[in-house]
């Protein structure tokens, strides 16, 4: 009875493991989203990193498993053999060299290309090189995470977003990363691994997103906090948008050009309103040229807010989950800095995210 009971609770387990495991490799294959489809060249020099060190360990788990069925098979006690003692090998010179070398040869075979390649990939030095009239040459995007949100700028054209990332395809864009509260990690995870962003210290890579995976992702990559840094860490995420270069420069010349959003309907009027009364400004800023410190600039930027294609970078962008979040963001992002929750009536709730929604660049 016993036995039958734990056959079942086995099994129970096992159907359990299966589930669990394939609704999560079922997120393993999403163009926007994978490792294992890499968008750029970053991600497929890892990708093939991954391949070589894969395959070597998959080929000495295969010796290995071979040499120990037939050892086991082959000196097995026999019948009417029951004394026989097989050749002793100890000391012997020739298998003492072939087992030295062969795991040495392994490790080479991991390492060099492992450290060609981290070298390679490593290598910032563009970030500093200047034109003659002391212009950078490279693109740059100063990444800076807070509790549950990112900031980009771009140091060199004078804009600053939040939440999602503007970047050209086919060329390496810089990355400058830092945290200005706890250790968060920055990680577009189809386009490369992930790096710390700190809070002592500024890490810098580059990535690159490749035009036609791109396209095949709908121009939209997913990025994510890839380090715990709170109850919310698994809520702290980003989009990126990556766009032909020509595109990418009038997005840059709009976002310029930008000026405050003049509200055009009434209920847009009353929302901006009760957006500057309730102090919203003093942490958000409502431009993509804002030269505030980053010290005081504590909130998101809201610039292209209209234009984004979440709320909170994890909700879809509705009037719905505007107004859920405005009133209740502790329930979607335990933790965040904005506040507990707010007591706005729904006519309130109406007119700020009409403003909310006007505000567009482009
Ligand atoms: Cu930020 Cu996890």
């Amino acid at each position: 009875m016993k036995e039958g009971i734990d056959g079942v609770m086995k099994l129970k387990r096992l159907s359990t493991l299966l589930l669990f495991l394939t609704l999560f490799l079922a997120g393993c294959g999403k163009p926007y989203l994978s490792t294992l489809q890499p968008a750029g060249e970053v991600a497929k020099t890892q990708f093939n990193l991954l391949l070589i060190s894969t395959s070597i360990m998959v080929f000495v788990i295969i010796v290995v498993v071979i040499i120990y069925t037939t050892v086991l098979i082959r000196f097995r006690r026999k019948k009417g053999a029951e004394d026989k003692i097989p050749e002793q090998v100890e000391g012997s010179h020739k298998l003492e060299i072939i087992w030295t070398v062969i795991p040495i040869l392994l490790i080479l075979g991991l390492s060099v290309p492992t450290l060609i390649e981290t070298f390679k990939l490593g290598n910032v030095e563009a970030m500093e090189k200047v034109d003659k009239e002391g212009n950078r040459e490279a693109l740059v995007v100063n990444v800076r995470a807070n509790l549950y949100w990112w900031e980009f700028e771009y140091p060199d054209l004078g804009i600053i977003t939040s939440q999602d990332l503007v970047v050209p395809t086919d060329e390496k864009v810089y990355f400058h990363l830092k945290a200005s509260d706890v250790k968060h990690s920055f990680w577009v995870p189809a386009t490369g691994g992930k790096l710390d962003t700190n809070t002592d210290n500024v890490n810098k890579f580059y990535l690159v997103f490749d035009e036609d995976k791109a396209n095949k992702a709908g121009n939209i990559f997913y990025g994510k906090c890839a380090e715990l840094c709170g109850p919310s860490h698994a809520y702290m995420d980003f989009k990126v948008k990556a766009v032909p270069r020509d595109e990418f420069d009038k997005w840059i010349s709009a976002m310029q050009k930008a000026e405050e959003a003049k509200p055009t309907t009434d209920l847009a009027k009353t929302g901006q309103q009760l957006f500057e009364e309730n102090n919203c400004l003093s942490c958000h800023a409502i431009s993509p040229n804002d030269t505030r410190p980053e010290t005081a600039r504590t909130a998101p930027n809201l610039a292209d807010f209209g234009n984004r294609t979440r709320v909170a970078g994890i909700l879809e962008n509705t009037d719905e989950n505007i107004k859920a979040w405005i009133q209740n963001p502790e329930k979607f992002k335990p933790g965040n800095l904005m506040y507990k929750e707010a007591n706005f009536t729904d006519e309130e709730l109406d007119a700020l995210t009409e403003y909310l929604q006007s505000l567009k660049v482009q």
